[in-house]
């Protein structure tokens, strides 16, 4: 499934892999002018780069190097003039060369996603231009240490990635830094924005009330978290007492999003 929406000079192309009756796991790339902000999971590339057609993209920027945004980068330098891949340094080995990393993905990753090929990118520049539009390129690093996030300030708008999802979330992936994120969002937070471009869809208005939304709960699960480890309870016990159980997640991600990520992830805040 591959669905492209106006937000008025901004395209988002949200897709997903219908598998089983079901369309799982979505995510959403964006187009502003000639410029395309992530590539999409490998299992939807042919039917992305069919709605591409009618567009001229020249450049190409990787928020960060999970497979369901780098998963088409050499499928669309194979097709289209691509004239620049732009990527965080932090990770561009992991684009170079996916597969060792890859192949360990839990088996949700492989069935929603799938395994990106190889591909060819260079470091990302402080500012991207478009024809009528300048991105100031921030690193934003926790929910992975390459995050950049895309920021238009005569526009006020911010693409974010996956660093915000919702103002509730509260499991985590296991490779991520809560308080890398926090620090992050923080740093966003000063920032003067009005709408939020987020990779799971979501496009929000309330950009900045959004923002620091999250990060005040944020703030407000590490206080009881740590309270609550210096009180001596353990991860569990902390899951328990602020969320009252696991999270359905866990079982449906392999165990990859928990609620016991995201406190263990925490803690790390008290050593
Ligand atoms: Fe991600």
């Amino acid at each position: 499934m591959v669905e492209a929406k106006q937000f008025g000079p901004v395209t988002q192309f949200l897709m997903g892999r219908t598998y089983d009756g079901y369309t799982v796991y979505t995510m959403a790339c964006y187009l502003i002018e000639a410029l395309l902000i992530d590539s999409g999971p490998h299992h939807t590339g042919e039917e992305f780069l069919q709605a591409l057609q009618e567009y001229e993209i020249t450049n190409l920027v990787n928020t960060h190097f999970h497979e369901d945004h780098i998963g088409n980068n050499r499928l669309l330098q194979e097709r289209l003039a691509l004239k620049n891949t732009w990527v965080h340094p932090a990770c561009i080995k992991e684009i170079l060369n996916p597969h060792p990393w890859a192949v360990k993905m839990n088996q949700y990753r492989h069935i929603a996603w799938g395994e990106p090929q190889p591909s060819v990118v260079t470091p990302v520049p402080d500012v991207i231009n478009t024809a009528n539009y300048s991105f100031n390129v921030l690193h934003a690093p926790g929910h992975s240490p390459d995050h950049i996030v895309l920021f238009e300030p005569e526009e006020g708008w911010l693409f974010l990635g996956d660093l915000f999802i919702s103002e509730k979330l509260n499991t985590l992936r296991s490779d991520e830094d809560a308080n890398d994120m926090i620090a992050s969002l923080e740093m966003l937070s000063k920032l003067d924005f009005g709408t939020l471009f987020c990779a799971s869809g979501a496009v929000r208005l309330d950009g900045k009330t959004a923002l620091k939304s999250k990060l005040n709960y944020w703030l407000e699960v590490r206080n009881k978290c740590l309270e609550l480890f210096r009180q001596g309870k353990n991860t569990e016990e902390i899951v328990t007492s602020i969320f009252g159980a696991e999270s359905r997640l866990a079982a449906l991600s392999e165990g990859d999003m928990s609620r016991n990520n995201f406190i263990t992830s925490l803690l790390k805040a008290a050593y």
